[in-house]
């Protein structure tokens, strides 16, 4: 039986990677859909956490992609770290099996074992909530994203040792990649 492999990306990765954020962000209107300059940018910055760049391989295939990656919350030189959620993707010809849910199940597993408290995403309800995202204006979490309402979302992880820092609240920093999509 094919099996789904869930695991942080390598260098072999890259090609298919983008291979899959292109065909899940394909649009009539871009010939490369900004999500997949996205990734590249960001793999280059200080803001990439490698154990949380997650793919989900499928009969020796990348079929789905999760990334977190570094923001800061309070300022945007601040020391209180958080991470967000994205680009979130599978290829058009696996998707709806549960390879997203998977991925990202992944993907936030792998920050609680990084102690990491808090997630945000900017995306559709009807699929995060799954994963226990809530509202982030209500949590005290503001962006350039956060009158937008139900989309900009948060989430915090389970402290997995006793001294686990607080969540922080506040403005949300992200790195210069993001202001291109
Ligand atoms: C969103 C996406 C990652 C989901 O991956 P997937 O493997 O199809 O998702 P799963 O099979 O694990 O889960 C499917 C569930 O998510 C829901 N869902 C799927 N795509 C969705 C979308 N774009 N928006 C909202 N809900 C979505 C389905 O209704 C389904 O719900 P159910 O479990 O109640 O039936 C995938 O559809 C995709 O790559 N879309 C294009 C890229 C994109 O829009 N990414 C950002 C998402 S906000």
């Amino acid at each position: 039986m094919t099996t789904l492999r869930l695991r942080p990306e390598g260098p072999a990765d890259t090609g298919p990677v983008r291979r899959v954020l292109a065909a899940a962000f394909a649009r009539p209107d871009v010939s490369t859909p900004p999500e997949v300059g996205l990734v590249d940018e960001l793999r280059d910055t200080d803001a990439w956490v490698p154990e949380l760049a997650m793919v989900a391989e499928y009969g020796g295939e990348v079929v789905g992609y999760a990334l977190l990656t570094r923001v800061r919350v309070g300022a945007e030189d601040g020391a209180v770290p958080a991470l967000v959620l994205g680009p979130v993707a599978v290829a058009p010809h696996r998707q709806r099996v549960g390879h997203g849910t998977a991925v990202v199940q992944a993907a936030l597993d792998a920050a609680t074992e990084l102690d990491e408290r808090l997630v945000v995403v900017l995306g559709d309800p009807a699929f995060y909530r799954r994963f226990g995202f809530t509202r982030a204006d209500r949590m005290g979490l503001t962006s350039p994203w956060s009158g937008l309402g139900d989309p900009w979302q948060a989430l915090v992880l389970p402290p997995s040792t006793s001294g686990a820092a607080p969540v922080p609240r506040g403005e949300v920093f992200f790195p210069p990649p993001w202001s291109k999509v």
